[in-house]
């Protein structure tokens, strides 16, 4: 079942993902009948993605909603839907949806008591405000949650958006948004230090020059685990090692606690797979131990 195409959305908080869903369901043929944007930022995101569609306090979208999409920050997210339940702007039926990964339904239990429809519909996905943002939320797989009464509503939201759904079962979604936290802003955070790292060597346009190398990388990872990994701390190569930490120590030292880190996290995987021999891996664990204690590093 999908989405009825005569249902109502309203959007609350015009922020990242708020635009992108009011572009989507408008692309998709709904009636977005109202969001809410109380920031300059947020009201300026409105009048460039959505003009012509009415700014109103949350109340008022959620009265003249019957589909109401809560894009607001995860901890925010509880007191919204109280708050709109209180002002009775929620009836029996009306779906309450929020796109975060970590919430279960319990901060949507206000809606719940009303009979309306609680669901969770976290899109598997990166919105940092460019144009792509929509294009990326319709291609996007979606961790849902839903009463299992309800799951027919659930995977109608997702599939109206154009998305992919994979159950998440309701007391898994704080792990389950770890596990994609730990993966995807961190590789954002390694990207941008690697390129920062990379221009302190000297090279200029350091983002195309490690491009082929990190989308390599990703995909090897992707496909083989851990058995991708290479470099020097897979083949124990103790000195080239501790040569980039003497490195580090002159150029960028606030790296070197960060670099020995994911070192030695290299070099523990790297024994538990077996990728290989163990004394040459603790010879490394060893060095890194060494080196984040001593005074020179190395
Ligand atoms: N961005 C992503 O990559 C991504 C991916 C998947 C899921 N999500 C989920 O999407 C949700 C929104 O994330 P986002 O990244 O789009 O956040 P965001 O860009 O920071 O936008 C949040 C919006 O919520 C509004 N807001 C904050 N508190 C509010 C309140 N009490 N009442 C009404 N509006 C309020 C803000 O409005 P004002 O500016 O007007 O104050 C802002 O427009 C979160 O649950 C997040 O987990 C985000």
């Amino acid at each position: 079942m999908t989405l009825a195409r005569d249902t109502k959305i309203g959007i609350i908080g015009l922020g990242r993902l708020g635009a992108a869903s009011a572009e989507v369901f408008q692309r998709s043929g709904y009636e977005l009948v109202a969001v809410s944007a109380r920031s300059d930022v947020s009201r300026r995101r409105a009048e460039k993605c959505i003009p012509n569609i009415p700014i109103l306090c949350p109340q008022e979208v959620a009265e003249r909603a019957d589909c109401i999409i809560l894009t607001v920050p995860d901890d925010a997210i509880s007191a919204v839907s109280d708050e709109i339940v209180a002002a009775g702007a929620i009836v029996a039926g009306d779906l309450v949806v929020h796109l975060s990964g970590r919430c279960g339904l319990d901060v949507l239990g206000s809606a719940r008591m009303v009979s309306a429809i609680p669901l969770a519909c976290h899109p598997a996905m990166t919105f940092a405000g460019t144009d792509e943002d929509a294009n990326l939320l319709a291609s996007s797989p979606f961790g849902i949650t839903s009463l299992p009464e309800h799951k027919h509503y659930a995977e109608g939201f997702v599939q109206a958006i154009g998305g992919n759904p994979v159950w998440i079962p309701d007391e898994k979604r704080t792990m389950y948004h770890a596990a994609m936290v730990f993966g995807a802003n961190n590789l954002i955070s390694l990207v941008a230090t690697s390129i920062q790292a990379m221009k302190a060597a000297g090279i200029d346009d350091a983002g195309r020059f490690l491009a082929p190398i990190l989308r390599a990388s990703l995909e090897n990872a992707i496909v083989l685990g851990p058995k991708a990994l290479t470099g020097p701390v897979r083949r124990g190569d103790v000195g080239t090692v501790v040569g980039h930490i003497k490195a580090l120590r002159e150029e960028m030292p606030g790296l070197i606690t960060g670099y020995v880190d994911f070192a030695r996290f290299t070099a523990e995987m790297a024994l538990n797979e077996e990728l290989n021999a163990p004394e040459i891996l603790h010879k490394v664990l060893a060095t890194l131990r060494h080196v984040n204690t001593s005074e020179q590093g190395d």
